[in-house]
């Protein structure tokens, strides 16, 4: 029922937890958590009207509708404060789930887990979690077909950090040893690697990207 990048969400979902999909679209994550028992109610969320038609189909379809809120919401903006304390947020641009993330002041709170699957632009998410005091637990490099997609796993700390350049461009996925994790920093490496041309060959600033470089190229001896 799910691919092997929402699968890979769904494993880092918390059992028994109130769980928020934001941006379900197709609620396939709910349902199949809720399908499996490892959550009994879950907030499926969406911008559009369109998407949450798709979601009351999907979980007619699964006899999971009784167990679901289908919702209109721009980011978490018709959630309340304390409604959920797990939430995933996949499949959308880095820039706009840091959005999310910055103007959604309650979601500085210990208890609440996000799983974070940005499509782009994860090296600002990074640095939008760090400056706001959240921690990131571990990422997952996950592959599917020919794509490689990042997974954060996310909690609050209080602990607001500037981090590097460097840093918010590798996040945690370094700790790693899996093959999807391995490749995904040579994928970083290629396209920093080309970065740093460019901006040498111009006249133009490459310290940032030198430095990006080298520390990737230190985790993948
Ligand atoms: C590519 S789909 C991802 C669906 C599912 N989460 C997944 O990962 O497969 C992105 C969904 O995010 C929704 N979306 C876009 N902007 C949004 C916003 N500001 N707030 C909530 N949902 C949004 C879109 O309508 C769309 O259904």
């Amino acid at each position: 029922m799910l691919d092997s990048r929402l699968s890979a969400v769904a494993d880092l979902v918390r059992s028994g937890t109130r769980f928020a999909d934001v941006g379900t679209d197709h609620a396939y994550l709910p349902a199949f958590l809720l399908m499996g028992g490892k959550i009994e109610y879950a907030v499926c969320s969406d911008l559009r009207k369109g998407p949450l038609k798709n979601a009351e189909e999907t979980v007619k379809k699964y006899g999971v509708a009784d167990k679901v809120n289908l919702r209109l919401s721009d980011g978490l903006d018709a959630y309340s404060d304390g409604e959920v304390n797990e939430i995933a947020i996949a499949g959308m641009g880095g820039l706009l789930i840091s959005e999310f993330i910055e103007r959604t002041t309650w979601l500085k709170n210990t208890d609440i887990h996000l799983i974070l699957q940005p499509m782009t632009h994860a090296e600002d998410l990074r640095k939008t979690l760090y400056e706001n005091g959240f921690y990131i637990e571990k990422e997952v490099a996950v592959k599917d077909g020919d794509k490689l997609y990042i997974i954060l796993s996310v909690y609050y700390s209080g602990i607001a950090e500037t981090r590097t350049v460097p840093e918010c461009v590798i996040g945690e996925i370094y700790k790693n040893s899996d093959p999807d994790s391995k490749e995904y920093l040579k994928a970083l490496l290629k396209k920093y690697s080309i970065k740093y041309e460019m901006l040498k060959n111009a006249g133009k600033d490459y310290n940032e990207s030198e430095l990006v470089v080298k520390e990737l190229e230190k985790w993948l001896k």
